[in-house]
């Protein structure tokens, strides 16, 4: 069965490793994300966003597909299903629906509104079983409408929502959803460690995973990261991968053109890429 996040997130912490988040966006995409999981023996945090909710034709949906394929294909490492940018009504629908983990991004409210809500989810979430997760200060660029600016979070109010006793905090620390400029200035480490020594053992959160150098990753794992997200670069290699077939005029070869021929490069790159993140983020065998 799925789990909620907390405990291979804390193992993570205290091993000195981070887990992955990989978004999925379709059953093909779940599908990749499980079997690499299985295949490296490392724990996995299916991450959905309120846009790839909506595209799967709502949370219900997607908890359902996520709990069948995840008994059909008999996987055994922990398997938490999580709301990624969770809107307060989006978390709710989440609870609802079945899944094991919420992240509720309260980062564009002031920052006593997002006390308030997460405290109230945080309570609500717990009396479920699931873990959450937090925000404070604004990822940069876009993640499904929600643009950031990647500003670093303040320490101090990281340190009133950790009090909150949520499972996980997401601090801004310059990072960025999607490809990062080429005049990104690299993670604060400096904030990071501000953040780290004021939350304690509170595993923290690394969005826009997609590109980051792997120094900076080992480093931020260092200093306290346990979970790291990361969507576009699957997105990137999935697209890479089928527009390859297609240009190589493998769909226009016998039954090239079914669906299940189209779209396995895509899967197969999906599977390629977890690997590698998996590895650099030291999960693998921690199942
Ligand atoms: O919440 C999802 C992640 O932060 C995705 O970031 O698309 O830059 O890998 P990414
Ligand atoms: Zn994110």
């Amino acid at each position: 069965m799925l789990v909620s996040a907390k405990e291979m997130l804390d193992k993570a912490k205290a091993g000195h490793y981070a887990v992955g988040q990989f978004n999925i966006n379709n059953l093909e995409w779940t599908k990749s994300v499980l079997l690499t999981a299985e295949e490296l023996r490392s724990p996995v945090i299916l991450g959905v966003s309120e846009g790839a909710g909506k595209y799967m034709t709502g949370f219900g949906t997607v908890a359902a597909m996520v709990k069948a394929m995840h008994d059909e294909l008999g996987i055994t490492v922990p398997v938490a299903l999580h709301l990624d940018h969770g809107t307060y009504e989006g978390c709710y629908k989440c609870i609802k629906a079945g899944f094991t983990s919420i992240m509720f991004d309260g980062s564009h409210y002031p920052i006593d509104e997002n006390v308030e809500k997460t405290k109230e989810l945080v309570s609500v979430a717990h009396a479920m079983g699931m873990s959450i997760e937090a925000e404070v200060g604004s990822i940069g660029g876009e993640e499904d409408g929600v643009v950031g600016m990647g500003e670093c979070a303040d320490p101090e109010e990281c340190k009133r929502v950790a009090d909150l006793g949520v499972d996980m905090l997401a601090a801004g620390i310059g990072n960025i959803h999607g490809k990062y400029p080429a005049n990104w200035k690299g993670l604060s480490f400096e904030t990071l460690d501000s953040i780290q020594k004021l939350t304690g053992q509170m595993p923290l959160v690394l969005h826009g995973g997609t590109g980051i150098p792997e120094d900076m990753i080992k480093k931020a794992i260092s200093l306290g990261v346990a979970k790291i997200n990361v969507n576009t670069e699957c997105q990137l290699s999935f697209a890479d991968a089928t527009r390859k077939y297609i240009e190589a005029g493998k769909d226009l070869e016998g039954k090239g053109f079914d669906p299940r021929k189209l779209l396995a490069p895509g899967a197969e790159a999906i599977k390629a890429t977890v690997k590698e993140k998996m590895e650099l983020f030291g999960s693998v065998g921690k199942a």
